[in-house]
């Protein structure tokens, strides 16, 4: 008998590897794009639950990210006015767009419970993984 996973069991797998190889990655998630509606919509994650199933385009940095295109980095998420607290232990974020055939469809959001600890190598890195998730579209 031959099974495969389903593309949302792939990316539960992509998270869980994700947030238990790199330490300061403490919720690892997607959303994804509706261009209709211009809401995001909560995909697989692992980490805390959380009460954000729906963004609206433009609200909060993953909302930004879904008009803007481009990765979004923030070093301390209290330091932000257009961000939606998920949980009182998350100091920064990390959100970047997932393109499939050269369109924003949806994104990878990290949240982590220190300050500060993205790079340059974090945004290679999450933009290499989401090139190769865009083979599974
Ligand atoms: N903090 C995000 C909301 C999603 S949660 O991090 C899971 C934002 O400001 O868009």
């Amino acid at each position: 008998l031959h099974t495969s996973l389903s593309r949302d069991e792939k990316l539960l797998n992509i998270c869980q590897l994700l947030s238990e190889s790199i330490p300061y990655y403490n919720w690892v998630g997607f959303y994804f794009a509706n261009h209709d509606s211009k809401t995001l919509h909560l995909g697989p994650y692992v980490g805390a639950e959380t009460d954000h199933i729906v963004i609206p385009f433009g609200k909060g940095i993953c909302g930004q990210v879904a008009e803007s295109n481009t990765n979004f980095v923030v070093p301390d998420v209290s330091a932000q006015d257009n961000y939606i607290a998920c949980s009182f232990t998350v100091k920064s974020e990390i959100v970047v767009p997932l393109f499939v055939d050269g369109k924003n469809i949806g994104q990878i959001d990290i949240d982590s419970h220190v300050v500060n600890p993205f790079t340059a190598k974090d945004e290679r890195f999450l933009e290499f993984v989401c090139a190769e998730i865009a083979n599974l579209y």
